[in-house]
């Protein structure tokens, strides 16, 4: 078992002092950690009209044009008005509502000035062209590049599992309330589903621990996930000055396999349910705000394909998604205060995914690190981000 030795804060410091001594960059990343690929929307959700987003901070339109995604700022060089509220007058193009200055979808160029007539100088000109982000859909999800420079392929950010070719794919895309950090560290934690969803609709009938032994996280062998491990108890037992706990639950008759938890970078969560997978994206948008897709998937073709669909819609989205973390998990983040925090055992979870986005997270070319296979993931002493 790993000691916990963070220091720890009393209300009358400064809450976040200790938090940046124990992990500057992470405490840093309030918007999230660049130079990576971000799921922003299922791939459902993007037609030919506009959608709006903000993405580590950045305002960002989504269009769908003749087959392809594009992704550009979200702000007319004009005037600063959203390209979102345009229209898409012309094949490629997306025209700003108020002046009708028109931009190739592709580029960012500015073609034409509409209300200028199509002498319009102040076409051409490469300062009043619109920042394009790389794009692609994969997986049945949009997934945009946060970062500078020339991006590493897409497949380098996405979990490969959703990759398969009989990859089945379901995803809600929520925007909460909250700093993503919160988000991620509750699916990471490893003792709060023991009491936050014993009741939850989804599990009521299974067998459920009370608590645990041995939590521990470790880098998985390719050095892209933090697994999450630990012994669940499920005996009642004697807590002094209390009495028994858990008490009765003689409804709890199902048993299940243990499932495995794993984070990785820039902010996912993964639950291999055997049967199917969950995953868990959280993606920043403000400091007080990020989106959560929960992605559900399996692989399957034919009548299994169909079976499966019809369980996701039944319990799946309706009870897991829905219930167990949008109302159950999403109250907790939306109404975290902290730091302070005091920390307690089953807490090396959340600690040793503060260390490992501390050591692993992607730099900028300009902190003189350029991004290179050796950052994208693993290599280096992957070991040593749990163990230091
Ligand atoms: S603000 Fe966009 S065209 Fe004027
Ligand atoms: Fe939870």
């Amino acid at each position: 078992m790993q000691e916990i030795e963070e220091p720890m804060d009393t209300p009358s410091q400064d809450p976040r002092a200790a938090a940046r001594r124990a992990w500057p960059r992470y405490e840093a990343a309030e918007l999230g950690f660049r130079h990576y690929w971000y799921p922003v929307l299922a791939a459902r959700q993007l037609k030919q009209k506009p959608v709006s987003l903000v993405v580590c901070g950045e305002k960002i339109v989504l269009v769908r044009d003749r087959g392809a995604v594009r992704a550009l700022k979200d702000r007319c060089p004009h005037r600063g008005v959203p390209l979102s509220a345009g229209r898409r007058e012309f094949p490629g193009t997306l025209s700003c509502l108020y002046h009708g200055w028109t931009f190739d979808l592709a580029s960012g160029e500015l073609i034409q000035a509409l209300t200028d007539g199509p002498d319009s100088p102040v076409c051409g000109n490469p300062e009043v062209c619109v920042k394009t982000y790389p794009v692609i859909q994969k997986a049945n999800l949009i997934w945009i590049y946060i970062g500078d420079g020339p991006p590493p392929p897409a497949e380098t950010d996405i979990p490969e599992t959703l990759l398969a070719d009989d990859a089945v794919v379901e995803a809600v895309v929520e925007r909460r309330k909250g700093n993503w950090r919160y988000a991620m560290e509750n699916a990471c934690d490893e003792a709060h589903a023991k009491y936050l969803h014993r009741y939850t609709p989804y599990y009521f009938f299974f067998r459920f621990p009370g608590w645990q032994t041995d939590a521990r996280v470790a880098p998985s062998e390719d050095g892209k996930w933090l697994n999450r491990s630990s012994k669940p108890v499920f005996e009642k037992v004697h807590y002094p000055g209390l009495g028994s706990w858990p008490r009765g639950e003689f409804w709890r008759w199902l048993r299940r396999k243990p499932i495995k938890g794993s984070s990785r970078l820039p902010g996912v969560f993964a639950v291999d349910h055997h049967t199917w997978h969950d995953f868990q994206f959280f993606v920043p948008v403000d400091k007080e705000h990020h989106l959560t897709l929960q992605v559900s998937m399996t692989r399957a073709k034919g009548l299994k394909k169909a079976l499966w669909k019809i369980r996701y819609w039944l319990f799946i989205r309706t009870l897991h998604h829905w219930l167990l973390n949008s109302r159950e998990d999403g109250f907790i983040v939306e109404n975290m205060d902290a730091p302070p925090e005091w920390l307690f055992r089953p807490d090396i979870s959340i600690v040793g995914w503060r260390r490992w986005c501390e050591q692993k997270a992607r730099r900028s070319p300009s902190d003189g690190e350029p991004i290179s296979q050796a950052n994208l993931h693993s290599g280096g002493a992957v070991a040593d981000v749990v163990s230091s």
